[in-house]
């Protein structure tokens, strides 16, 4: 039987499921956006409120979908899966109320809390802001302060890294957040891993570095993400197997917790010389984090949703022994004062060995168009991660002005750097 799917979501982890499903399925895609790249792999594009499930089903019943897939965490908190599932149409992601382990980081800390889950660093939750600033006072040392709602990962701040303890006051003071989590700032390396999971099972991928600041050599303001790398190998090359073990045991451990969890369950973790330690659950793929996982993915990523809507046990993931470099071209000032409307020069083609992802950007007059958020993505797979950023970062050289990117993504002297840096922790 040909599967007919939907994907939900258009930005470049967007693509990049596509890219994973278009030949073995039919495959639609419904968005606020119209993606070109997803364009060309799917039937149709549905420009909608990928937020409101009412209209997510309705196009889901009109293209006969036999299967749905949501990349962004939008719906799921706003019970874009429940709408589906209660259709009848199966759905690949977590219902809204087991999408809290992402979309309220409180939850989340509480959940770990009460199910005894290791790596849960100390915390408070605060819904009064100068309760949360007395406490940031008299606290010992130095605090991650986060929003619990979503921001799209630019809401937290780090006292001692980002900000002072009076500015992280300050922060609290003009937002309006309404609760907040305090927790212990974590000190290592932060590596991604994703795993997907349905019926009780789960199969993990291999561990992904992200960069969140926005300039190179890890300065500035926190993005969405501009860049990450994996290696041949599924631990990265600062940490041990038994470490990438630790931090897939905290996961399963979160899994069976959840019960009845499906679709994606993202770990963000710090490895600290005491271990991996979680910094953040998602309910999805990581963008950028997906277009180094799926790329590399020799499972069939159908045969895993359709595995999950059987009941059946889910079919062991297979990944190519490659390295992976992905890095994000972005407009200039991103993410403060973004500069829309720069013609990207860059075309699936002119990207060479690299393959070109599309995240946010208008197509209009024939050409392709930043908006205010990332534009493009590149992704090389080599036997080395330096030979990976050396394909990713050549493609890019074509992008065009206006654009950005972090040149220093994937470079041997990065990786190094980070080899370095967890070698000092743990003396
Ligand atoms: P989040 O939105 O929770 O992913 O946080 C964004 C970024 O803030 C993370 O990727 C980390 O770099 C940083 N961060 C979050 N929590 C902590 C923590 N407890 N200690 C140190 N850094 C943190
Ligand atoms: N790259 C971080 C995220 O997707 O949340």
């Amino acid at each position: 039987m040909t599967e007919i799917v939907l994907l939900v979501g258009g930005g470049g982890r967007e693509h990049a499921i596509a890219r994973a499903l278009a030949d073995d399925c039919v495959l639609y895609n419904c968005a606020g956006n119209r993606n070109p790249g997803i364009a060309a792999l799917a039937e149709d594009c549905e420009i909608l409120d990928a937020t409101d499930p009412e209209a997510v089903t309705s196009y889901a019943r009109e293209i006969e979908a036999t299967l749905a897939v949501i990349g962004p965490e939008a719906p799921l908190e706003a019970g874009v899966v429940d709408a589906l599932d209660d259709a009848g149409i199966y759905a690949f992601g977590p219902r809204r109320e087991q999408a809290r382990i992402e979309t309220d980081k409180a939850f989340q800390r509480d959940f770990l809390d009460e199910h005894e889950i290791p790596g849960n660093p100390d915390f408070e939750t605060f819904e009064d802001i100068e309760r949360a600033c007395a406490y940031i006072e008299a606290y010992d040392g130095n605090l991650a302060v986060k929003p619990a709602g979503l921001t799209g990962g630019k809401g937290v701040r780090v006292v001692g890294d980002q900000l002072t303890a009076e500015e992280a006051k300050a922060y609290l003071r003009d937002s309006e957040y309404d609760r907040v989590v305090l927790e212990e700032r974590l000190v290592g390396e932060e590596f991604t891993i994703q795993a997907l999971v349905a019926n009780g099972e789960f199969r993990a991928s291999p561990a992904v570095q992200d960069h969140k600041r926005a300039y190179e050599g890890d300065r500035g303001p926190n993005t969405g993400g501009m860049g990450s790398y994996s290696d041949t190998t599924r631990e990265l090359p600062f940490m041990t197997d038994g470490e990438y073990e630790e931090a897939v045991s905290i996961l399963e451990a979160t899994v069976d917790a959840l019960e009845d969890y499906k679709g994606i369950l993202y770990g963000q973790f710090m490895l600290t010389p005491d271990g991996p330690k979680v910094v953040e659950f998602n309910a999805r793929f990581g963008d950028p984090e997906a277009m180094n996982i799926l790329p590399v993915l020799e499972t069939l990523l159908l045969n895993v949703l359709v595995g999950a809507r059987e009941g059946e046990a889910l079919p062991d993931l297979e990944f190519a022994e490659q390295a992976t470099v992905c890095k994000y071209a972005v407009p200039d000032g991103y993410p403060e004062d973004p500069a829309a409307g720069t013609a990207i020069g860059i075309d699936p083609e002119s990207a060479g060995d690299a393959l070109l992802f599309y995240a946010s950007v208008e197509e209009r007059d024939g050409g392709i168009y930043t908006t205010t958020s990332r534009a493009i993505a590149v992704v090389g797979l080599a036997d080395t991660i330096a030979d990976a950023e050396g394909i990713a970062d050549e493609a890019l050289s074509v992008a065009g002005e206006g654009l950005r990117v972090r040149h220093d993504i994937g470079t041997p002297e990065l990786v190094r750097a980070r080899i370095d840096h967890m070698a000092e922790l743990r003396e």
